[in-house]
């Protein structure tokens, strides 16, 4: 058990895909069609997603993260020699219909039972997100639902991290902000936010600036950490 503690935590901010929503399950919920390839297609295909928002940032050329989602499937299905139309339509619909990972929910509903104010902060379209909070029903579990489209760039520019302050009218240090990309982890601590990075995929830590304030395995390592009392 982890001895960390994080106190004056008003508000509890979600990264969204590979933190609440399993981007794998969409390749793997089409594994009828794509066969033994559908990890290396998934993979392929958020590599090259992750690496086309900051191609975009640096280059000054947003576009949305609908379009850079596609942009990344149809490359990753050229890769794999893939000429499907069909079923890249069929992925990306699947992309609005991704799973949670397994304790989400259960974690979700407990801190909002101890009144946390709860929000997401993603790349995402507000589209993408209102559909994938929607299907995993999720509803009415936010506070606030934030897309990087408020301010046209993606992450891990400050401005992002900054959205999130202002909308929830909440300073950095009372946010608790939680990523299981530890580039996104690393940026929001760099930023100013209180950073707990979910390491469900056991990585080494990176080498940029700002280590998070505590690292935690999933989310249901959460609620003690912000509040302890409530577990004598
Ligand atoms: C997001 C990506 C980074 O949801 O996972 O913003």
């Amino acid at each position: 058990m982890t001895e960390l503690q994080l106190d004056g935590i008003e508000a509890c901010v979600f990264d969204a895909y590979g933190t609440l929503f399993d981007f794998n399950s969409a390749a793997l919920a089409a594994k009828d069609e794509l066969g033994d390839d559908w990890l290396r297609l998934s993979d392929l295909w958020r590599q090259k997603q992750l690496q086309y928002t900051w191609l975009r940032g640096l280059g000054g050329r947003h576009a949305d993260f609908w379009q850079v989602t596609g942009d990344a499937l149809d490359f990753s299905l050229a890769t794999l020699k893939i000429d499907r139309p069909d079923l890249r339509s069929r992925l990306m619909e699947l992309y609005l219909h991704l799973g949670t990972y397994p304790e989400v929910t259960e974690t979700l509903h407990r801190l909002k039972a101890a009144r946390m104010k709860l929000a997401i902060l993603s790349n995402g379209t507000p589209a993408m997100l209102a559909a994938v909070v929607e299907s995993s029903g999720l509803d009415g579990v936010f506070d606030a639902v934030l897309s990087v489209e408020d301010v046209g760039v993606f992450k891990p520019h400050p401005s992002v991290y900054g959205l999130a302050a202002d909308r929830l009218q909440v300073t950095p240090d009372a946010i608790c902000f939680l990523s299981s990309n530890a580039w996104d982890a690393y940026s929001a601590k760099a930023f100013g936010f209180r950073v707990l990075w979910c390491n469900r995929f056991g990585q080494a830590a990176e080498r940029i600036p700002a280590t998070p304030d505590g690292e935690i395995k999933d989310l249901s390592e959460l609620p003690p950490i912000l509040f302890p009392a409530a577990q004598a």
